[in-house]
């Protein structure tokens, strides 16, 4: 915002700088895990375009706490995109109208006068702790399940020495580029979590380090996803659209592929 004798919303040649947005939101509030919850109407106003739309919350939150009201609690960390901490259902769509994560949704991508609906992921293995806040400790249990690997790596120059190819190493990479922000189960009607199973699956599977509990990892992380409740896959689609990294349903064929082979040589779930 520019300062001048016209006015804070004048610059310096008197031309009318572009007001901020004032919008309407409904937020998802639920005080904890058990609690009914509600959508409670807010204002905010003068929002700059270039706030991301975590910024805009902070906005409300500052607001919030100045007439004495509770804060909405929502995830955060990095705010760079690449932790995977933040995620909100926006108007419906996981992560909002962008492919990107809510921490890189700018505020230019909605309008003077909208209303916006901010709810919290909606899956029950992602119950709610509070407001828009989700339990995905759910994640972390799968990835205990097998995305490790236990082979000696070595030293940096014996890593040169295994060679791999360069196809395998660039899927390998675009897998690991998962965040684990849980948009694509959010984003599924069966609330499936294949596509970051697949992805954690993929991402050790194709490089010579992995090969050795392949099979095992296979069956125990898709075991676990069961366990956790998540839903089953029916190759929708919604999962990748929603993926703020790109991961592609080809991630998935990978890990049925996987699983086939790995129940075809006799593996089977740990518990
Ligand atoms: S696959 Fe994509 S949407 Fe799913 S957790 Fe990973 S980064 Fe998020
Ligand atoms: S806060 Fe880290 S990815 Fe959004």
């Amino acid at each position: 915002m520019t300062i001048t004798e016209a006015g804070p919303h004048s610059t310096p040649g008197g031309t009318p700088e572009k007001r901020g947005m004032n919008l309407t939101l409904r937020v998802w509030r639920q005080q904890g895990p058990t609690a009914k919850g509600k959508m409670v109407t807010y204002k905010v106003t003068d929002i700059s375009p270039d706030m991301s739309f975590l910024e805009m919350l902070d906005v409300l939150n500052e607001q919030l706490i100045m007439q004495g009201d509770d804060p909405v609690a929502f995830d955060h960390d990095c705010r760079e995109g690449i932790c995977g901490m933040c995620g909100l259902m926006i108007n419906g769509q996981a992560h909002g109208p962008q492919q990107t994560t809510t921490c890189q949704l700018h505020m230019r991508s909605f309008s003077d006068g909208d209303s916006i609906d901010i709810e919290p992921w909606r899956a029950s293995a992602f119950p709610v702790i509070k407001d828009l806040a989700v339990d995905r400790r759910a994640f972390d249990r799968i990835i205990q399940a097998g995305g490790y690997i236990s082979v000696p790596t070595g030293t940096a120059p014996e890593a040169h020495s295994t060679p791999v190819p360069k196809k395998d190493s660039d899927n390998a990479f675009d897998a690991a580029t998962c965040i684990g922000c849980g948009a694509c189960v959010a984003a599924c009607p069966n609330a499936s979590s294949m596509l970051f199973t697949a992805a954690k699956v993929t991402h050790l599977g194709l490089l010579p380090q992995g090969q050795p509990e392949r099979n095992d990892r296979v069956v125990n992380m898709v075991h676990q996803q069961d366990l956790e409740g998540f839903g089953g896959c029916t190759n929708i689609g919604e999962c990748s659209a929603a993926c703020p990294k790109g991961i592609s349903m080809e991630t998935i064929s990978r890990l049925n592929h996987d699983l086939l082979g790995a129940l075809r040589a006799g593996a089977r779930p740990k518990s």
